[in-house]
């Protein structure tokens, strides 16, 4: 895709994803996330995080500076191939956030960013991460806002896409 509103996930491959993050919007994207990072990741001493939808890895690598234990899980074979070369990232698992394989109450900290609005069933993944997550654990999600300037040029190109075919050129310089 070479809208710069983002990669489609339905098209993802791990380089373009990653190579997005250095267009002017990834980096406000980049920069977004690690505030939201910053400001609720709380550490937990000896706590286990998981990176829900992982990626490229490209937050997990942040995640792994807070020194907790991570596991990063991704549905994508590619995307853990692709971040198991480029992070060193030990514990990374191919899987569904709408079934996990874990064992219910097993982390501290569950983190997914941009996974959420993705997914065919929101609800089933949402209940899946109350399961594994401890009583006292913390959730940290960030999603698109869809009523956001940036969210409503992603309905744009994905309507373009299924009606019209290829994608708009679309070019958003400005930082909102
Ligand atoms: C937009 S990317 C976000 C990646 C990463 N969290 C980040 O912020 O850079 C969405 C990721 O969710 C993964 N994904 C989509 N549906 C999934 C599912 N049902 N279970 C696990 N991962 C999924 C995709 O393979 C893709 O890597």
């Amino acid at each position: 895709m070479d809208s710069n509103t983002g990669p489609s996930p339905s098209e993802i491959n791990p380089e373009t994803y990653d190579a997005w993050f250095k267009k002017t919007v990834g980096r406000y994207a980049d920069k977004a996330e690690k505030r939201l990072i910053a400001k609720f990741f709380r550490i937990r001493p000896g706590g286990i995080c998981l990176d829900a939808g992982c990626g490229t890895g490209h937050f997990t690598a942040v995640l792994l500076e807070s020194g907790e234990s991570v596991i990063a899980l991704d549905r994508s074979f590619d995307m853990i191939k692709y971040a198991r070369s480029r992070h060193h990232i030990v514990d990374l698992v191919q899987g569904n956030v709408e079934a996990l394989p874990f064992v219910a109450d097993s982390f501290d900290t569950i983190v997914m960013f941009t996974v959420l609005e993705f997914l065919e069933e929101p609800r089933a993944a949402l209940a899946e991460i109350l399961r594994i997550l401890k009583p006292s654990g913390q959730f940290v999600i960030g999603f698109l806002n869809r009523r956001s300037p940036w969210g409503i040029l992603r309905q744009v190109a994905d309507c373009w896409e299924t009606f019209i075919g290829g994608t708009p050129v679309c070019t958003v310089g400005a930082e909102f």
